[in-house]
């Protein structure tokens, strides 16, 4: 037990008022303590798909690799912080750290929902695993963060590059208002034009009640090439919806992006519409390795009808990755496991993935794929293959 962790503790106490501070006092850890994971996710909302998809991976985890790791007992601890309110991931965070005496805090579906934990982490000197927020500079937030999802520039540059590539030379783009839009779209102009492309337009829509139809008919009208987008898992059938009613696909204009648009998880329900679709993406359900097959297999067996998404893998990667690094360091200290975190390279269902070390960050394959029916049912299917993508998108 690291003696440091008291005043951290007590740090985050005094942020909770005098009320919590009362029925909460930090006690010593020893050998047998429970290895308690604080997941706080959007479990409603509009957002709500994130969060089953990574509860679902996690709790399977444990299903299938037991619920203790070196002596300690796991525990999952789950919240739901609404997906939309900061405020709320960060109370809950406080009160994970305080009151439910955490080892590790995990989760975050959207980026201002990582970026309010952020703090929260850095005081209580508790490892905070980003599972899915995709904005490239959020483990620059703390150095208690470690992401095993994804960055938006990583999975943006492939398709960039694609697109330059493959005769499309004058761009729509639209992104979702706010920091991993802001870093898609930047990454995506940048790329593509430095290739020699085009963008006619770069529009972006509302994070909040969001309303394609009128962006879309702006698209169709620029007589684009492709339209690009990027909008938050969850909200691609919207999107896909407004692209097929108004006849985009029918003008010859491609969609292409990062892989959010055609989410595994809603990938069904948007069906035929999303066939034709190019986009770059860490994960495929599609992705064709003994691992992902046994990985899919589990997951649609244990939670019938869904579909594993990328965020899911988020989810069971995380898992292993504290996994690990408690038995590296089985009474390790929140400092101690992210060093035992720093650099360690495994085997995901998405394919090989490893934490670089100067960052905190996943270094990946990225994959290009195009949406397909395969026995009635679209998939996205890889065609080709970036190794290694840093966070940073450089290829
Ligand atoms: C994010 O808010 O960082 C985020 C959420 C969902 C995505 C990608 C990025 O699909």
């Amino acid at each position: 037990m690291n003696p440091s962790f008291l005043p951290s503790r007590r740090k985050v106490l005094q942020g909770l008022g005098a009320a919590a501070a009362a029925t909460a006092f930090p006690r010593y850890a020893y050998a047998a303590d429970p290895l308690k994971i604080g997941l706080i996710l959007p479990m409603t909302g509009p957002f709500a798909s994130t969060g089953r998809q990574i509860t679902a991976a996690c709790k399977l985890y444990l299903q299938t690799h037991g619920d203790s790791v070196a002596g300690r007992k796991v525990e999952l601890i789950i919240k739901d912080d609404t997906g939309l309110a900061p405020e709320t991931t960060k109370r809950i965070a406080q009160e994970m750290v305080v009151q439910d005496r955490i080892t590790v805090l995990a989760g975050f579906g959207l980026t201002p929902l990582a970026f309010a934990a952020a703090p929260v982490a850095t005081e209580a000197k508790v490892p905070m695993i980003v599972m899915a927020a995709g904005t490239e500079v959020i483990p620059q937030r703390s150095p208690f963060i470690v992401r095993t999802g994804f960055t938006l520039p990583q999975n943006t540059a492939p398709v960039a590059l694609w697109a330059a590539q493959n005769n499309i030379k004058r761009v729509f783009s639209l992104v979702t208002d706010y920091a991993p839009g802001h870093d898609s779209e930047k990454t995506f102009v940048n790329r593509f034009k430095a290739a020699g492309g085009t963008i006619i337009e770069a529009v972006r829509t509302p994070l909040r009640n969001p309303d394609y139809a009128p962006f879309l008919q702006r698209a169709k009208d620029s007589k684009a090439d492709a339209l690009f987008v990027f909008v938050p898992s969850g909200e691609g059938l919207a999107v896909m919806k407004q692209f097929e009613e108004r006849g985009l696909k029918q003008t010859g204009m491609k969609m292409i992006g990062p892989g959010d648009v055609v989410d595994d998880d809603i990938l069904v329900s948007i069906g035929a519409p999303a066939v034709g679709v190019i986009t770059s993406m860490h994960y495929s359900a599609a992705h064709d390795s003994p691992e992902n097959k046994a990985y899919v297999a589990a997951m649609t067996k244990a939670n019938p009808g869904m579909r594993p998404n990328f965020h899911s893998v988020g989810g069971w990667d995380g898992m292993h990755l504290i996994y690990e690094a408690v038995k590296k360091q089985p009474n390790g200290n929140g400092q101690q496991l992210v060093e035992a975190m720093k650099g360690m390279k495994w085997t995901s269902p998405r394919g090989p993935m490893m934490i670089d070390p100067a960052t905190r960050d996943v270094i990946q394959n990225v994959y290009l794929r195009e949406t397909r029916m395969v026995n009635g049912e679209p998939w996205n299917i890889e065609f080709a293959k970036f190794e290694n993508v840093k966070p940073s998108g450089d290829l």
